[in-house]
């Protein structure tokens, strides 16, 4: 939706004009899956998909439409707490919330009109991106004053303890650091960020298996657990500080399933720095054995991909103008990422389009993105 687009829904919804806009991207992340919350690497980029908001202070309560999903539950953004909105309107609500928690400052009650163009379930990071949306928006309103570091930790926040998803720190950093045609290589226990541009002959294609992930939140929390037991048994505050050595040498006195969690993650973290190597070298046969390796890793020692996932991802390592793909994202349904040579695109879209159709029985969608500035108020 264009601005002056985004104006007129929010007329037609409210009545009058809004008077401040903001944007945040989804993102995709290249390599570094399930380290987040093992301290670990990632390497994400913002996307050209993103949702909008047109909003204006009101004496409340808050209201919140979406076009795409339809009106959100009424709260006070002056006074809600955890427990007290339930749907979607859990992101607006818990950004208000954590933002009142930081400054000791209640937040205004607004009217907002939302619409996005980031695919819903594709594991692109749509809630993310409606965190940091609504947290650069009261940021703005009443000049709190935090930079968009600060606003990701708190879009954290507000999705473990209000929405009570237990994530990781990527995708709010992701959407809220992103940066015009670069991917950013993250140190999620420092928070540092490299941004490396993604080469110019190069897209980054998001390969949507439509299947919707599922079950999603218990085999994370499950994943993380087993994470924190390798970490418990090897005497290291998290597996990012443990070595493959280390590991073999405690291979014995860890029940089986999670000594193949903790090798995924040591072993990912190693993909992800070579990684970073790889891409600054423009080493693209490295970068396909590596972004081959995360999803074999993900799929056989981490157990969180599904049969949509590996045929796509299948489809496209024999795709013409390949350069890497894997799946992406928390796993169980969602989408692969690939690497492709841009001016071998429309090939690589047909015959992945076409293998996954015949190989699933799923019409897939494929999506050329490119990297973008992470969230703002948006000027125009
Ligand atoms: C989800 C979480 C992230 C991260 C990924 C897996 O997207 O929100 O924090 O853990 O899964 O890499």
């Amino acid at each position: 939706m264009t601005q002056a687009e985004l104006r007129e829904a929010f007329a037609n919804r409210f009545g009058g004009q809004p008077t401040i806009f903001s944007i945040a991207p989804g993102r995709v992340n290249l390599i570094g899956e399930h380290t987040d919350y093992n301290d670990g690497f990632v390497f994400p980029a913002a996307i050209d998909r993103c949702i909008h908001v047109a909003a204006r202070m009101v004496e409340g309560p808050s209201q919140v439409t979406s076009a795409q999903i339809g009106d959100g539950s009424p709260f006070d953004a002056r006074a809600i707490n955890p427990g007290e909105v339930g749907g979607w309107a859990a992101y607006p609500a818990g950004m208000a919330w954590v933002l009142r928690e930081e400054s000791g400052k209640p937040m205004p009650n607004i009217e907002a009109y939302v619409s996005s163009n980031l695919p819903m379930g594709s594991g692109v990071s749509s809630s993310a991106a409606m965190e940091l949306v609504f947290g650069v928006l009261w940021n703005h309103l009443e000049s709190l004053g935090y930079d968009n570091k600060k606003l990701a930790i708190l879009g954290q926040k507000c999705e473990n303890l209000f929405v009570g998803v237990n994530c990781g720190i990527m995708d709010q950093m992701a959407s809220a650091m992103g940066e015009e045609g670069s991917a950013m290589f993250l140190d999620t226990r420092s928070l540092e960020i490299a941004y490396a541009q993604v080469p110019q002959d190069l897209l980054i294609v998001l390969c949507d298996t439509k299947k919707p992930r599922a079950l999603t939140d218990s085999a994370y929390n499950e994943r993380r657990s087993q994470c924190e037991e390798a970490a418990r048994i090897l005497g290291v505050k998290a597996l990012r500080d443990a070595t493959v050595d280390q590991l073999e040498s405690k291979r014995t006195e860890m029940p089986d399933v999670v000594y193949r969690r903790a090798r995924h993650v040591v072993t990912e973290d190693q993909r992800s720095q070579a990684f970073r190597v790889a891409l600054q070298n423009s080493d693209y046969d490295q970068i396909g054995e590596l972004m081959r390796a995360s999803h074999e890793s993900l799929r056989d020692d981490y157990e969180v991909s599904c049969r949509e996932l590996d045929l796509m991802a299948e489809a496209a390592w024999q795709a013409p103008g390949c350069v890497g793909a894997r799946m992406t994202g928390a796993g169980f349904g969602g989408a692969c990422v690939a690497l492709v040579r841009k001016e071998k695109f429309a090939e690589f879209e047909a015959y992945v389009t076409k293998t996954y159709r015949e190989t699933s029985g799923i019409e897939g969608a494929l999506l050329a993105t490119r990297p973008v500035d992470g969230a703002r108020i948006w000027t125009e």
